[in-house]
């Protein structure tokens, strides 16, 4: 028999471009780490949007605040100030703690104003000849999708059949701080990182890497760019990744969790000697730091704040992690993470286990073939994580050794 399911995935197979793997299920609704499918089946949503729902599904605050703008004016565009925009940014740049924020809708949006301020700080300010400044990124990275991103993506997938890639990009081992040193020349504006790399596996650097990187690039004069749209807003058990090391980057890209998963909300946050150097005509969005962003955006900011989530997913995620180090099974290799941003990796593909979790009641998603990330929302309670992991613990066992 078909169900609703296979008749809304078969369309999706006609119509759409197959740049996607989706598991088998078709989502309706969503209430805080829970979803349910057009059969009415409940979920542990394990994936989060990937962190883009730290705040949970329809959290009722940031809900209120979309409903609340909804009707009243969705877009002005920056050629008119608008009643939100001001506050929304004096909001980031207290929880960054910045000088400026530039609002934009993507993730990858965002990267690319970083990869623009990046290099107009390098002519302007370091005095970098014309065209001729470097940024140095990470073997593994993800960053987007853009043409510009993909072309330093050391991921096949993501980079061949779209080049040519744009040249000013060199990549340097992940976690390596002396070549990172070495990388560097006189052209270097800019070192591009993600504090923990989400895609490439939940990787998490060697302790001391972001100290040294921010000691390097000071020394340096090169801009030190942490890409947190995956790892900010609490998702590690602070604000920030590089809070852990007590690093503060001289640019935060994010996005995701900036808006609660209800809109694209994105931004680069920096002080003025960086972020002030855009001149009207330099750069722009026409979505970007809209009231309807503006609005969510603040609600989502708010309720990271004054729920705690950070502290939040320190604590859930500590428990979660230790459950989950108890599992065994002949082919498990790594039980790793932080706060809530954790995986699994096996010695072999895991789609199989991605597809019985799904069974179960639990979305996650393979990133990497081998490698599970268990990434739910913040506000997962215990017990929550305590039932969660239920699952996750008679999935392992019938997984084939
Ligand atoms: C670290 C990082 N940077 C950038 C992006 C791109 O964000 P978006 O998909 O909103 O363009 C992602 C998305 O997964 C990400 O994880």
């Amino acid at each position: 028999m078909t169900t609703k399911t296979d008749r809304l995935i078969a369309l999706v197979d006609k119509h759409s471009a197959h740049n996607y793997h989706p598991l088998p299920v078709a989502i309706a609704r969503a209430k805080g780490p829970f979803v349910w499918d057009v059969e009415g089946k409940r979920f542990f949503d394990f994936l989060s949007a990937y962190s883009a729902i730290n705040q949970g599904h329809n959290h009722p605050k940031i809900v209120a605040a979309a409903k609340k703008q909804l009707g009243k004016v969705a877009l002005t565009s920056r050629a008119f100030h608008n009643e939100l925009l001001g506050p929304f940014l004096e909001l980031l740049c207290h929880v960054t703690g910045k000088e400026r924020a530039l609002p934009m809708n993507s993730g990858a949006e965002a990267v690319e104003t970083a990869i623009k301020a990046m290099r107009l700080w390098g002519y302007r300010r370091k005095g970098v000849a014309e065209n001729k400044a470097e940024i140095i990124v990470c073997a593994q990275n993800f960053h987007g999708r853009t043409t510009t991103i993909v072309g330093f993506s050391s991921d096949n997938d993501s980079r061949e059949g779209f080049g040519p890639a744009t040249p000013g990009f060199k990549m340097i081992p992940y976690g390596d701080a002396a070549a990172l040193e070495r990388a560097i020349t006189q052209n270097t504006v800019g070192f591009l990182f993600e504090p923990i790399q989400g895609e490439a596996g939940v990787i998490i650097p060697p302790e001391g890497w972001l100290a040294a990187v921010r000691e390097i690039c000071s020394e340096s004069r090169v801009l030190m760019c942490a890409d947190e749209i995956q790892t900010g807003l609490g998702r590690t058990g602070m604000m920030f990744a590089c809070d852990h090391e007590e690093v503060v980057p001289d640019l935060y890209i994010l996005g995701k969790a900036l808006s609660g998963g209800l809109y694209p909300v994105s931004a680069v946050c920096a002080d003025d000697e960086v972020l002030g150097l855009f001149t009207p005509g330099t750069h722009g969005s026409t979505f970007g730091g809209s009231p309807m962003a503006c609005a969510i955006g603040m609600a989502a900011l708010k309720v990271i704040l004054d729920e705690k989530l950070p502290q939040k997913a320190a604590k859930t995620g500590a428990y979660l992690k230790a459950l989950l180090e108890t599992l065994e099974h002949p082919l498990l290799k790594d039980v790793r993470g932080r706060g809530l941003m954790l995986a699994l990796e096996f010695k072999t593909r895991v789609r199989p286990l991605v597809e019985d979790l799904l069974k179960r009641g639990l979305l996650a998603k393979d990133t990497h073939a081998n490698t599970i990330r268990l990434a739910p929302p913040l506000t997962l309670t215990e017990a929550q994580a305590k039932e969660a992991f239920a699952i996750i613990k008679k999935a392992v066992a019938a997984f084939p050794a």
